[in-house]
């Protein structure tokens, strides 16, 4: 057989067979059967050993030729395939559609509370403050009207690290802590993290509080009343009712409990036909306690309670919380399951 004949034979052929080949997958077999290992040249070369010894470099030489344009022509005909196949997929592609949205974090619903809070109080021009949680005896109870021994200091379980360090019960320490570190007229909240011995459905041993107190002269249960009662309304809702029911703090003097009617079943103690579970049938939810500000708070801080006068007020935020987004588990809030806290975002 005339090898270099067959050699020159073989770029025609693949030029037709290529203009056949109408995808990739095609061009690949193509390929596979000129230039594969046992393709058209593989089985050309296969002769070589034939022929004479001197002949040989030359047909050597006119099939590495060959095998260029060979592959030449495969790449030319790949690139003209590729941009078709783009094309296509151009064709296909629409600009209209919506793109895939990032993931977006959420805050949690406690962090929402606290800076909703914040944010009603501090449009009244009070200060925001915080303190430590690891506190003593002194801030959390003594200044607080709750001497060594006072019976009040039963009301809360205290999680002790020494006889006179622990972790803060309340943020009423706050009180102690801004007041005497200015002087009246004062207007400042506190929020934070509080401590309790105490974990079951209903409890947990860290939750948050708000503290809020406000000290000038002459300031009334009147503007007590006023300033909770806009703040809750602003929170739940303009037809809030808020009722005040007389109560006891050793750091008020006098005190009270405020409800505001339930935000479940608004107000009418059941849900359809079903009781309230939320308010119990009764119409109403304890939301927070307040009161005077006790005069001796004030000496102990260093106020004259002959010239001055203040309310105080504390506030669960998870109860806050569950009420203004109807949660029914407390545990939610520190399970940090993304589905419960993606419907926050
Ligand atoms: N410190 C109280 C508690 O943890 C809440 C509280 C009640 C705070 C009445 C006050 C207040 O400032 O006036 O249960």
């Amino acid at each position: 057989m005339d090898l270099l004949k067959e050699l020159e034979s073989l770029v025609p052929e693949l030029e037709r067979g290529l203009g056949q080949a109408s995808s990739l997958q095609e061009l690949e077999e193509q390929r596979i059967a000129f230039l594969g290992r046992k393709g058209r040249l593989a089985q050309v070369m296969a002769h070589l050993p034939e022929l004479a010894p001197a002949e040989r470099p030359r047909v050597g030489q006119a099939a590495n030729t060959v095998k260029q344009a060979l592959t030449e022509l495969f790449e030319q005909r790949k690139v003209v395939l590729e941009q078709a196949k783009e094309a296509a997929a151009l064709s296909r592609f629409d600009p209209s559609l919506p793109g895939r949205m990032p993931w977006h974090g959420s805050l949690h619903p406690v962090t929402l509370v606290m800076e909703e809070i914040c944010s009603v109080f501090g449009a009244l021009g009070y200060d925001i403050v915080t303190g430590p949680e690891v506190e003593n005896d002194y801030h959390n109870f003594e200044a607080l009207n709750m001497p060594p021994e006072h019976p009040a200091r039963d009301m809360q379980d205290t999680l002790y690290i020494t006889e006179s360090i622990l972790m803060r019960t309340h943020t009423s320490p706050l009180q102690v802590r801004t007041m005497k570190s200015l002087r009246p007229p004062v207007a400042a909240i506190a929020p934070g993290k509080v401590y309790r011995r105490d974990s079951d459905i209903t409890h947990t041993p860290m939750f948050h509080q708000i503290e809020g107190f406000m000290v000038d002269h002459n300031v009334s249960m009147a503007e007590l009343r006023g300033t909770l009662t806009s703040f809750l309304r602003t929170v739940f809702g303009g037809d809030t009712r808020v009722r005040f029911r007389p109560s006891f703090f050793p750091f008020t003097e006098p005190s009270a409990e405020v409800d505001i009617s339930c935000c479940i079943c608004g107000g009418k103690g059941h849900v359809g036909n079903e009781p309230c579970r939320v308010c119990k049938t009764t119409g109403w939810v304890e939301i927070l306690g307040c009161g005077m500000i006790d005069p001796e708070v004030f000496k102990s801080v260093g106020y004259d309670p002959e010239v001055y006068t203040g309310f105080a007020f504390g506030l669960g935020v998870e109860r806050v919380a569950m009420l203004k987004y109807g949660i029914g588990d407390l545990r939610m809030f520190f399970e940090n399951d993304v589905r419960f806290l993606s419907q926050f975002a």
